[in-house]
């Protein structure tokens, strides 16, 4: 007697992704089936392909999903983004340092009772889904159990998620900050608890160089060199305040990035927000150290922080996520991320074209987070990971949609005109994790 065939389930639907740097390697690298079809099966996509083919060879006992116009792209990753700052969105600041103090720390600073972690979870998960964000890289608060229960919601959703607890201990109020020994002794429990299980990742976080001593920059670079797998997330050079206060705080380091190379925080598992006013010199260490950096547009603009160099980026061979940066970011789209992305890059004199927008959103993302061998495509062995998105969400889309000339051109419209309402549906794991 034959084996019993898996359930598999077949959704049909217009695929599109981005198989690699469109920078690198060209428009070609974006991949559209118009009448296309994933098998997914165990939460792993098993077979892709025009629907034809893939009904004749994998549609017997199969169920089928017919998502009709509707494109099915690979699940947005935010590889910069805080849990605790939900509540922050949308606050009326003077910049960086004005922000932090006036709104973002008190708002941690409630982050100590877990209870009120664990409701802001599932509130902030459901906003990553409802955004299609099915990968995140997150910075949870300074508290360990509030990470918890990050980690906690996120693990009873299969969401594809890497943490930490912020680091910091100094130049914050007193109720917000650790120290370096009890930072390390709690993010190394945390990494015990929580980092390779199911489908959650650890990162090292130390908040930016400002709020952290040199002893507690220390304790984490032991915290990398300790356990291997996990990653380093931080901010770096968002804003001309902040250089300043890091120059004055640091006086023996040459610029910003070295704070962070002295302590051993700069690698290929490393991700930087911002990267906003690096000299040529730093951007060149960070390709040489093959470290990658979170292109946050909304965030950037909301604060004026300044206009990320794309260019200098590619020039240097580093690897480029998009964040959204909520709360300093005003949306958790990523689409409006993109679009915003693109103005950005406009700004600047340069161009963003549609496929490496998605590119930024999807795969690179997934690159930056070491990722890229179980998400970021709708590659057969991947995670079934997807987002189903409604180019007739609005009237306005609909119209502007039904008049595109190709792919990129209906990407460009979701980007420029779509948030969460152009995301139908948010598939983790194979499995339905939100409708809209
Ligand atoms: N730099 C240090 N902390 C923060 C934060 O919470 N948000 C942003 N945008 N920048 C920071
Ligand atoms: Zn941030």
């Amino acid at each position: 007697m034959s084996a019993p065939l898996t359930a598999r389930t077949i959704h049909r639907g217009r695929l599109v992704d981005v198989l690699d740097d469109p920078a690198v390697a060209g428009p070609g690298a974006l991949r559209c089936e118009p009448d296309g079809a994933l098998v997914v099966a165990e939460g792993v996509i098993l077979a892709r392909g025009p629907w034809p083919a893939i009904a004749a060879m994998h549609a017997e006992g199969a169920s089928v999903i017919d998502h009709g116009a509707a494109l099915i792209a690979p699940g947005f990753v935010d590889a910069h983004v805080h849990f605790p700052q939900v509540d922050v969105i949308a606050s009326h600041g003077k910049g960086l340092m004005d922000w932090l103090e006036t709104y973002t720390f008190p708002a941690e600073a409630a982050f100590a009772d877990p209870a009120h972690a664990a409701a802001m979870a599932a509130i902030f998960l459901d906003e990553l889904l409802r955004n299609g964000a099915t990968t995140a890289l997150v910075f949870a608060s300074v508290h360990a159990a509030a990470t918890d229960a990050l980690f906690a919601a996120a693990h009873a959703r299969a969401l594809r998620l890497i943490a930490g607890k912020v680091m910091l201990d100094r130049h914050a109020p007193a109720a917000l900050c650790d120290d370096a020994e009890t930072s390390h002794r709690e993010s190394a429990a945390l990494i015990t608890r929580w980092h390779g299980r199911g489908r959650l990742g650890y990162a090292v976080t130390p908040r930016f160089a400002h709020t952290s001593s040199p002893a507690q920059l220390r304790a984490a670079g032991a915290l990398l060199r300790d356990h291997p797998g996990v990653l380093l997330q931080t901010h770096l050079s968002e804003t001309m305040d902040e250089i300043g206060a890091v120059a004055a705080d640091y006086p023996d380091a040459c610029d910003y990035l070295d704070v962070y190379e002295r302590h051993g925080l700069v690698g290929p598992r490393s991700v930087f927000a911002h990267a906003l006013h690096l000299s040529a010199a730093e951007w060149g260490r960070l390709g040489a150290a093959g470290a990658s950096v979170a292109f946050c547009p909304t965030s950037n603009l909301f604060l004026g922080s300044g206009l990320f160099d794309l260019a200098a980026a590619r020039r240097h061979d580093v690897t480029v996520a998009l964040g959204t940066d909520v709360g300093a970011g005003t949306s958790f789209s990523m689409l409006a991320t993109m679009g915003e992305a693109y103005k950005v890059t406009r700004l600047r004199g340069g161009d963003l074209s549609p496929a490496q927008a998605f590119y930024h959103a999807t795969l690179g993302g997934a690159r930056a987070l070491g990722l890229a061998d179980v998400i970021g495509t709708l590659e057969p062995g991947k995670d079934a990971d997807f987002v189903v998105l409604d180019t007739t969400a609005t009237p306005l889309l609909a119209r502007r949609c039904g008049a595109a000339t190709d792919i990129g051109d209906v990407l460009f419209a979701l980007a420029v005109l779509g948030d969460d309402r152009a995301v139908a549906q948010t598939w983790v794991a194979g499995a339905l994790a939100h409708a809209r």
